[in-house]
């Protein structure tokens, strides 16, 4: 963040995600501990990043939301239309509010907050917690130049994030926003089958880890996209051939994008 970007930032909702953001962006060293300001229903997640980080504690949502330029909603989208309510006479015109609630709609949020608020609605995902992160982004109807460049300050400051259709928020939430569960998952079958074959379970994870983190620096640095990359290592009658073959005999593909289909959809749910 620039030196003329200072501005304060509040978070309600310190929990998985919330949390995420505020160690990303002061870990990352972008905004000063001073000017983030936090408040959550568990004070003890609140009493954590204090110590830990030194951000403010704001006690309660209608204090943090007023005392912050860039407000951002981090509760669960079943917790959201009273928080709105809750804050809804603390926010005025110069306020950015940034929400990263699934399913949730900038027209909704907009209707219920009254007046015209700026909203942006964003979908993180976890990896913002060691500067990696992937954001998607888009603006409601009266969002203006000036919000746009506060989320991206933060985002940026958390990984890379660009701006999207709205309509494509909720399969963003499935693929991105939901995405590393899915590799964890994956992480998860793979040491199983190393210990399956005999393997300590440190060492199956070891191999599993750097793999996965050698495999996404590879794809992303290679001219190559991912179908190329396994064609090239997948010779006929070998090792790979053997496991991917049995993938796909299982309908491996399909049931993977059936899966974050399910999601999409429930992303919508919740929106609803
Ligand atoms: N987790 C992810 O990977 C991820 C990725 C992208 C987006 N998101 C979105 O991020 C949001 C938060 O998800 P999460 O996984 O971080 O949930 P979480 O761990 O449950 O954290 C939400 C926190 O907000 C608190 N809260 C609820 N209402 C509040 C209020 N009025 N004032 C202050 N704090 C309040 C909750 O307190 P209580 O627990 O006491 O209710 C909880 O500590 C969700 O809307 C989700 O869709 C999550």
């Amino acid at each position: 963040m620039t030196q003329d970007m200072q501005f304060a930032v509040g978070v309600i909702g310190v929990g998985n995600m919330g949390s995420a953001l505020v160690r990303g962006i002061i870990d990352q060293g972008t905004e000063s501990a001073k000017s983030v300001i936090i408040c959550d229903l568990d004070q003890g997640r609140v009493d954590l990043l204090c110590d830990d980080l030194g951000v403010v504690d704001g006690g309660n949502a209608v204090h943090v939301a007023s005392s912050s330029d860039l407000v951002i909603l981090a509760a669960k989208p079943q917790n959201l239309t009273a928080l709105l309510d809750e804050i809804s006479s603390s926010i005025s015109a110069n306020q950015t509010i940034m929400s990263i609630v699934a399913g949730v709609t900038t027209e909704s949020i907009e209707e219920r907050l009254g007046g015209s608020p700026s909203v942006i609605r964003v979908m993180p995902n976890l990896p913002a917690l060691v500067g990696e992160g992937i954001s998607v982004f888009c603006g409601g109807s009266h969002a203006a130049e000036l919000d746009f460049e506060r989320v991206k300050a933060v985002l940026g400051a958390v990984g890379v994030c660009f701006k999207g259709p709205e309509e494509l928020m909720d399969p963003v939430t499935a693929l991105s926003g939901t995405g590393p569960a899915y590799v964890f998952h994956t992480m998860e079958a793979m040491i199983q089958s190393g210990v399956e074959m005999g393997m300590p379970s440190e060492m199956a994870e070891q191999l599993v880890l750097q793999t996965v983190l050698g495999a996404a620096i590879l794809a992303m640095e290679s001219d190559l996209d991912p179908t190329a990359l396994r064609e090239a290592v997948t010779s006929r009658g070998g090792t790979t051939d053997a496991a991917i073959s049995h993938l796909e005999k299982n309908h491996y593909t399909r049931l993977v994008v059936e899966a974050i289909l399910a999601a999409m959809d429930r992303s919508r749910d919740l929106g609803r």
